[in-house]
């Protein structure tokens, strides 16, 4: 038997995969790698919120729940969307909890997308977000967020990929990879846009804690923007949380009652103790403040890097200081070494893991990721290695 679903062609196995599984076999050979590629902070999750995951398991919470999630945590939600955006969300109708922010995004896809549909999704992005509507047999119509243009697609780029076809515009800020994020002036004119021409804003705001400059806006709070937002959010990077796989869903009610039967026949429900803890994160003010401790480490490291860039001047390296998230996106561009090559090169000869920009679309080539989610003696000696590899070429 070998008849299997062709739409999974149209997905390319990222170069990064091969690269991971490099790290992987270089570091068990013994090899010192500093690895630099990873999307996961390296706090621990903050203790208290794993006391409420204990407290839920030994009051019986290890069973099957309903598959919205349990009602503390949608109120948790909705009053974090309060708290934090200014939003009003019914946690009765307009909240789902799901495995994550992958899974927020995939059934926000699922929920709105027919076959054939087209989706408008900015190159550089975190590759998921093409492949999710490739997978759900939709189009992607990549929009280049070129480097010219500080990675945010002008508006006009987004008038111009409009077809017929068009249902939904997939957003992400702050961005993975490049920490971009718009103004509100800039959400707002993208909101006309889609109201104009009856299109979906789904926007994934999993990195919104994580900011350097003025707090990035969401995307649904920009007058008359509810009706069409849909937003996609999880607890793994603001409480380092990536292996509790929980996150929420907020949109319009009946995107929700597709999203939950998508949910109810696929997962069930996300297992009830994590969400417990969920609700707490989102609610506990110690937890607010280790968010709040993270993004000033992240901030540190970050001034860490852009002292250490100031060293070394050959220019065949460009630092530019992200605006959120926890990556540098490196610009090698000067040096002319395809992405991919440049990061092999680096793994092997300077051996410090990173991510090729080409991995997040044709605008990241000639770049490479580099987190700052890694501790600071870490983030320093690698970019050390980084840069001395680059000054003896
Ligand atoms: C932009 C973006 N969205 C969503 C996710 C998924 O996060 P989660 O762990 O909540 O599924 C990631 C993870 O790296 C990401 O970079």
């Amino acid at each position: 038997m070998d008849s299997l679903n062709t739409q999974f062609e149209q997905i390319r196995q990222s170069p990064t995969v091969a690269l991971t599984d490099r790290i992987a076999a270089l570091r068990a050979a013994g090899r010192a790698i500093i690895p630099l590629q990873v999307g996961d902070p390296d706090f621990g999750t903050p203790p208290a919120v794993l006391e409420a995951a204990v407290r839920a398991m030994e009051a019986g919470l290890t069973h099957y729940v309903p598959s919205r999630g349990l009602p503390d945590l949608r109120q948790a939600a909705a009053s974090k969307l309060l708290r934090d955006n200014g939003l009003t969300y019914d946690p009765g109708g307009e909240i789902l909890v799901t495995h994550g922010g992958i899974h927020a995004y995939y059934l926000a896809m699922q929920s709105i997308l027919n076959p054939g549909d087209e989706a408008l999704v900015p190159d550089p992005t975190w590759a998921t977000h093409a492949n999710m509507v490739l997978m759900l047999r939709g189009s992607v119509v990549r929009v280049f967020a070129p480097p010219e243009n500080d990675f945010i697609p002008p508006i006009e780029a987004w008038k111009e990929a409009l077809t017929e076809r068009t249902r939904a515009i997939v957003l992400n800020y702050p961005s993975n990879p490049t920490g971009a994020y718009p103004t509100r002036e800039y959400l707002s004119q993208l909101q006309d846009f889609a109201a104009e021409h009856d299109l979906w804003i789904v926007s994934d705001e999993v990195y919104e804690n994580l900011y350097y400059a003025e707090k990035p806006a969401s995307a649904g709070a920009v007058p008359g923007a509810k009706a069409r937002t849909i937003l996609v959010n999880s607890l793994s990077k603001t409480y380092a949380m990536t292996g509790w796989r929980v996150g929420y869903l907020a949109a319009p009610e009946r995107v929700i009652e597709n999203a939950l039967k998508a949910g109810q026949n696929s997962i069930t429900c996300v297992a009830p103790f994590v969400q417990k803890a969920a609700a707490f994160a989102l609610t506990d003010p110690g937890a607010q403040q280790a968010a709040a401790d993270m993004r000033a480490a992240y901030a540190r490291r970050r001034d860490l890097v852009l002292r250490l860039a100031a060293e070394y001047e050959s220019g065949k390296v460009r630092v530019t200081p992200p605006m959120g998230a926890f990556y540098f996106f490196l610009d090698f561009r000067p040096m002319g070494i395809p992405s991919l090559e440049l990061c092999e090169r680096l793994l092997d000869e300077a051996g410090v893991g990173l991510v090729p920009g080409s991995a997040f679309g044709t605008q990241g080539e000639g770049f490479v990721r580099m987190t700052i989610a890694a501790s600071d003696a870490e983030v320093e000696a690698g970019f050390r290695r980084i840069v001395e590899w680059v000054e003896g070429q």
